[in-house]
């Protein structure tokens, strides 16, 4: 079907690739925010059966699906799904999300992307040294809002720049290189700072607590609130949020896997290393240190409003307390893992659109990046400009939860009752390297549907009164814009289809 024959350079790349794909801003931003919000310990068990039981089970089903599409010459949802169900015409609509996603997370995913690669340089410069705390959460706030200068548009272009011109040199020439220079970077920096976070000492450095008062509040089991959906729906947000499911980017990624090369072990690797990232490194730095200054009543209050912010609010100040040295070190080390983190994401939020353009109407690897640049600039510019209006965090609700839960909900259906599970198993076991657990046919039958279905039902008021309260001017603009995009790429698929009927 087309001339989009790339495949991964190595295994390694692969697996290196796949992680850097999940391990993103959401491991050590959202993470920890999410804990924190839903109660620390209260948090962490529906979080692991949220992992073992839809987490898993769509790793497989999207690595499968993937490497399924890819072996006709698909490699982007509208026409891997498609794959899957040829004789209906509707799936090809359903798979639109699996670019839909990707286009507007990565709008506001840059921008904070980008704040990133501020604050390194802003580091590197020793532009927080003297500042105290009050100045570091200024310089954020006015950062964000660019009341001092364009610094944030600058550094939100070069962000842009930098994506796009990765994405122009392919899989093995640009994206794989990336995380291999990247991932091992990431876990270096995130292995010091964890390492820095736990040994914390009170009253060494002007710390008040030890790093350990950080690490129980999150870790000792807190059973209450396990009856509460709202934890819940929290939990299986943040399961498909860092593991990119329900998004498209893994199908995508996997259709480039060659036909008979293994995915049970490598949906693994990538599953258990984002999962380490997650758990292990992403508890151990942002909360341990701040609570370790500020106390536990003021990290819980700072993270009530937009707790996105707390890494770039606090941490700058924190770490100068470590001396002039030791604090540039860290920073340059907490902020150049965030940029790694994200930049190996977003970069799989461009493969699929880019996929899609290159199958279907044969564009060449430049244009196409190019195209998704262009398009995420359109569309994330509402996100840098009215940040504070709310844009940024509709963007998040639509795009970052909805779409997912809907997404897979309808994909693993697909999977599993309508290709049917036979089949089904018989893809994720070809060629498998490892094996696994049968009760896994089960639970990809029967409870990852049910939950999902669960999940998606239970999130469903809530989903109806965002609906029904329109919020202001920008956030309307924002929904307009998102149902746009939608409508423009389910119009694209329909000319793409055409195009191929008459091909035959
Ligand atoms: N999983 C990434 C994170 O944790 C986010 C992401 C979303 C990556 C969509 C790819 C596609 O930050």
């Amino acid at each position: 079907m087309s001339s989009n024959q790339e495949s991964w350079g190595s295994r390694l790349g692969l697996i290196l690739a796949m992680a850097g794909n999940a391990v993103g801003l959401g491991n050590f931003l959202r993470f920890p925010v999410q804990a924190i919000q839903n109660g620390g310990g209260a948090f962490i068990i529906p979080y692991l059966v949220c992992f073992l039981l839809m987490g898993i089970p769509l790793l497989w089903v999207e690595w499968a699906t993937g490497r399924f599409g890819g072996k006709k010459g698909n490699h982007s949802t509208p026409f891997i799904l498609h794959e899957l169900d040829p004789k209906r015409a509707l799936w090809k609509y359903v798979g639109v999300f699996g670019i839909f996603t990707n286009i507007a997370v990565a709008a506001y995913y840059c921008y904070l992307e980008s704040w990133t690669l501020n604050y390194v340089w802003m580091f590197i410069q020793g532009g927080f040294d003297g500042m105290g705390q009050d100045g570091v959460a200024n310089y954020f706030a006015s950062y964000i809002t660019m009341n001092q200068n364009h610094t944030a548009i600058y550094f939100w272009l070069l962000c842009l720049l930098l994506n796009t011109y990765i994405l122009s040199k392919g899989l093995s020439g640009g994206v794989e290189k990336a995380a291999k220079v990247g991932m091992p970077l990431l876990l270096l920096f995130g292995l010091f700072l964890a390492y820095k976070g736990i040994t914390l000492k009170a009253g060494e450095f002007g710390a008040l607590l030890d790093g350990t008062v950080g690490l129980n509040f999150l870790w000792t089991p807190n059973f209450d609130s396990i009856w509460n959906t709202k934890v819940w729906l929290a939990a299986a947000g943040q399961i498909f949020f860092t593991l990119s499911v329900g998004m498209g980017s893994i199908q995508c990624y996997a259709a480039y896997v060659r036909s008979k090369q293994d995915i049970a072990l490598n949906a693994m690797s990538a599953g258990w290393m984002n999962e380490f990232v997650e758990v292990v490194l992403g508890s151990s730095i942002l909360i341990p240190i701040a609570i370790g200054y500020l106390g536990v009543d003021q990290v819980v209050e700072l993270t009530k409003s937009g707790g996105l912010g707390l890494g770039f609010k606090t941490l700058p100040y924190l770490f100068t307390q470590w001396g002039p040295l030791m604090g540039a070190v860290a920073g340059t080390c907490w902020f150049g893992l965030l940029f790694f983190a994200g930049i190996t994401s977003s970069l799989a939020m461009g493969t699929p659109v880019m996929a899609f353009l290159r199958d279907e109407f044969g564009w060449k690897r430049g244009p196409s990046a190019w195209t998704f640049g262009l398009i995420v600039l359109v569309l994330g510019a509402p996100t840098v400009f009215f940040f504070n209006e709310g844009v940024f965090d509709e963007y998040d609700y639509w795009a970052g939860t909805v779409s997912l839960v809907l997404f897979a909900l309808l994909e693993v259906i697909l999977f599993a009752w309508v290709f049917g599970m036979d089949k089904g198993w018989k893809e994720i076991n070809e060629g498998a390297d490892m094996k696994i657990p049968t009760v896994y046919r089960f639970i990809i039958q029967y409870v990852t549907p049910l939950i999902l279905l669960a999940v998606f039902l239970g999130s469903l008021p809530d989903i109806i009164s965002k609906i029904q309260n329109p919020g202001n001017h920008y956030v309307q603009g924002a929904r307009i814009l998102l149902l746009a995009l939608y409508a423009g790429i389910a119009y694209a698929v329909y000319v793409a289809y055409r195009r191929r009927k008459t091909r035959i």
